[in-house]
């Protein structure tokens, strides 16, 4: 890869989840995280995603990450960029007596608002959750796209927000005006601000979704036996017939029309009936819908190619190899296919990963470049071993 990496050299986590108070120094190459089950290796990998997206991708509510009985969480996060080494300091802390959660960031001592810090550090995630998404809810599969896109345009992150946020309220009014508490004057507004941010947010994940499409095709066939076809395609409100348009006014304009269709149904439901809320990935291989075909090895390749994928498109768009993070998802593979995946990922080989697992053996990585063992129990974190890169080299291909 011609893209300079990025890496975490150090994290310090104090009352984060099962973490009360420690240190941890990553190789720049893989880290293979091995423990017993429950000890904090998903903990370790959350840390790191919540520092580089500023909220944990995986937490229901912020509240979550504080270790139970305590008021704050705090991640120092020390990044090793090209451009500059910085420091990403991310507080969390509950308001008294409430579930609230406030949240404080700081580069290099600075206070910085969070959008300052996506994409300062990308990550590319794989959780064992998203080896179900190919069959999952839409949801999985949109939210697949928005952590991608949070990282790289800073202006969809915070159309995301605020698409949330109207979504929420004109809701709340639809839902008022159908129990005849509430007029439908002040609608209208809502709907302009709806039609904004969820225009922008449907053309964002529609061109995402355009550029990972060629991508995860060639992933597919590296990983697979190359006999399948792997399709992407966005598609509006879950239709598979309508693909969204790439052009936010496109798309919003769009989305305005079909409101305006469904407006007397939004108010007999009470519910906001189109925008990007509803809309979905349509996954398909030799043009069959994966969801009904794939078999559970196809549903496995599928997500690897379309992280693979990822990994490219990021690289690509930032200059910059993300961080992988690797939860628990290698295991399962048998050592050839571990080797091709981590191949083609170029871990390990100029690229810092994360891996866990909760094998006895641990995962028998020794040509993959430099490699540093760690092992966890009961959120403490110590190196049990190390593969200078020297040494990997001669062991290597
Ligand atoms: N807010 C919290 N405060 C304290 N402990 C927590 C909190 N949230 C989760 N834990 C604990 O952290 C422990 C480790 O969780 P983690 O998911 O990191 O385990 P793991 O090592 O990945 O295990 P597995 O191999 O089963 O995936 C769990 O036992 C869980 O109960
Ligand atoms: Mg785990």
């Amino acid at each position: 890869m011609t893209e300079a990496a990025c890496r975490v050299d150090r994290l310090r986590l104090f009352a984060f989840r099962n973490y009360a108070a420690e240190t941890i120094e990553l190789g720049p190459g893989l880290n293979v995280i091995a423990g017993r089950n429950a000890q904090g290796k998903t903990n370790l990998l959350e840390a790191v995603a919540t520092a580089a997206l500023t909220r944990s991708p995986r937490a229901a509510t912020a509240a979550d990450v504080i270790s139970w009985g305590q008021a704050a969480a705090h991640i120092e996060a020390a990044i090793h960029r090209p451009a500059a080494p910085v420091t990403i300091d991310l507080r969390l802390h509950r308001s008294d007596g409430s579930e609230r959660v406030g949240r404080s960031i700081s580069l290099d001592g600075r206070p910085r608002p969070a959008r300052s810090v996506l994409g300062l550090c990308p990550v590319v995630l794989f959780w064992p959750e998203d080896l179900l998404v190919v069959k999952g809810a839409p949801e999985a599969r949109r939210r697949l796209c928005d952590v991608v896109l949070a990282q790289l345009e800073p202006r969809t992150a915070a159309e995301m927000v605020r698409f949330r946020r109207v979504l929420e309220q004109r809701n709340a009014l639809l839902r008022r005006v159908r129990a005849g508490e509430a007029s439908a004057a002040p609608l209208a507004g809502f709907t302009e601000e709806l039609v904004r941010a969820g225009g922008w947010v449907r053309a964002a994940r529609a061109r995402l979704v355009a550029a990972l499409q060629p991508l995860a095709a060639e992933g597919l066939d590296v990983l697979s036996d190359g006999s399948e076809r792997l399709g992407l395609a966005y598609a509006v409100d879950g239709e598979s017939g309508e693909t969204a348009a790439t052009d936010p006014e496109a798309a919003s304009e769009a989305l305005a029309q079909t409101l305006r269709r469904r407006a007397g149904d939004e108010l007999a439901r009470g519910a906001t009936l189109a925008g990007p809320h509803r809309d979905d990935v349509v996954i398909t291989l030799d043009g069959r819908p994966a969801r009904a075909a794939a078999s559970q090895g196809q549903q496995r390749s599928i997500v690897l190619a379309w992280k693979l994928a990822e990994v490219r498109h990021v690289a690509a768009a930032t200059g910059t190899t993300p961080v992988l993070l690797l939860d628990d998802v290698l295991s399962e593979l048998d050592g050839e296919r571990r080797r091709r995946l981590l191949d083609e990922l170029g871990a390990g080989r100029g690229t810092q990963a994360l891996l866990t697992t909760s094998a006895a053996g641990g995962l028998d990585l020794e040509r993959h470049g430099e490699v540093r063992h760690m092992s966890v129990e009961a959120g403490r974190v110590s190196v049990t071993g190390e593969t200078p890169a020297a040494l990997a080299g001669a062991a290597g291909a």
